[in-house]
């Protein structure tokens, strides 16, 4: 007996990541050595402080009760407090709320906020999270707003039709292109989401995976944002815990609010023990400046990130030095599927940047999530397949 998908279950475009992972477990149980350099999952450990105080803070039985869907009082004061350090935003407690994974909190926004005939201005290519998690799951209409390579990947705001748009998304530092976005960027698409009265939902996953002296802003930073924006931040990436499933998402209260109701109806806040060791992350900050551990953590990307670029510019594949993520957004001159799938028989995963969106075509997204022995060998092996 099988039963029939909910229409928008129809709609959702195959998750790519989760077809690749297929793939690349297939190979390796057939003994294949596979460079993976398609998921965005760091191979790197938390910092040892993390673990010290996991094992404390889980050795805890109080600690195993259900948490506030809101998030712990402690936990929401810290992030108030990691806000002002490291980008001197004043925030209240409410104005933050916890996330099992800020992926969970991009989805659940539009279920907040949106309605059937509402468009959600996505970009393209994006974490396919906007699109299909959030847009899609809750009945929206993706509105695709090209990012070009000519204009930095960013969107171009006076091209875009603001009918019935009630919600956009923007992230940068930017997965899959790698772009940054600086101040001035930020003031327009604050005015931009003003304007047209525009809920500004601002993916700020990567803000901390940043090199050569770049540090990332956050859209709060911006006058006005307060009146229109939420933003998402995780602790997957700054302290390489994927698996842990902590982020947060802060900003208007109102934004906030909607989004702990669906919350409250969905699931509980994350495990406090969890939320107790984000606390004693974020307390890792003293001020603006990145903490030893994550400099340490950036050093060593960045130089797997010299390394890749230098390679692959010498197998003819030139690529901008990204100034903040783990990945390199490579034009592969054709098309992408081919690309990926001449590589996985070749030994190396990479992702085919149509799994971003239509504009990703023609490139490749390449996380250097793999330690330098394993990025030259990728690179000899992307050379002598092309
Ligand atoms: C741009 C972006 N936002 C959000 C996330 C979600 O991260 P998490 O749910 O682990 O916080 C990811 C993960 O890859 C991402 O690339």
């Amino acid at each position: 007996m099988t039963f029939e998908y909910a229409e928008r279950i129809k709609r959702l475009p195959p998750y790519l990541f989760a077809e690749i992972e297929k793939i690349i477990k297939e190979k390796k149980a057939q003994g294949i050595d596979l460079i993976s350099l398609s998921i965005g999952d760091p191979d790197l450990p938390p910092p040892q402080f993390i673990i010290e105080t996991l094992k404390q803070e889980a050795a805890n039985p109080k600690n195993h009760n259900y948490s506030f869907s809101q998030g712990e009082p402690d936990f929401r004061e810290a992030v108030a407090g990691w806000y002002k350090k490291r980008f001197n935003v004043d925030l209240v407690k409410d104005q933050v709320v916890a996330l099992l994974g800020s992926k969970e909190g991009i989805a659940n926004i539009a279920r907040a906020f949106i309605n059937p005939s509402d468009r959600v201005l996505v970009p393209d290519p994006a974490y396919p999270v906007y699109a299909n998690g959030s847009t899609i799951l809750c009945d929206g209409t993706v509105a695709p707003m090209p990012l070009l390579e000519e204009n930095g990947f960013q969107p171009d705001f006076e091209a875009i039709d603001t009918r019935k748009v009630k919600m956009m998304f923007l992230n940068y530092p930017n997965n899959p292109t790698a772009a940054t976005a600086d101040k001035t960027f930020l003031k327009q698409a604050v005015g931009f989401a003003k304007d047209n009265n525009i809920i500004l939902c601002y993916d700020n996953a990567y803000s901390e995976i940043t090199y050569d002296d770049y540090r990332a802003p956050s859209i709060l930073e911006v006058d006005g944002a307060m009146d229109v924006a939420v933003e998402f931040h995780s602790l997957s990436k700054t302290f390489n815990m994927t698996g842990d499933r902590i982020g947060f998402a802060v900003g208007k209260t109102q934004l906030v609010s909607g989004l702990t109701k669906v919350k409250s109806q969905i699931d509980s806040g994350p495990p406090v023990y969890i939320q107790k060791v984000a606390i004693k992350a974020l307390s890792a900050y003293t001020g603006k400046e990145a903490p030893e551990f994550l400099r340490k953590n950036n050093q060593i990307l960045q130089e797997r990130r010299d390394l890749l670029v230098e390679a692959l510019g010498k197998i003819g594949y030139d690529c901008d030095k990204p100034k903040a993520t783990f990945y390199v957004w490579m034009n592969c001159k054709g098309d992408s599927m081919q690309f990926a799938t001449k590589l996985l028989d070749a030994g190396v995963a990479v992702t085919p940047g149509l799994g971003f969106g239509n504009r990703g075509e023609g490139y490749v997204r390449i996380a250097f999530t793999q330690p330098k022995e394993r990025i030259i060998e990728a690179c000899d092996r992307i050379s002598n397949a092309f």
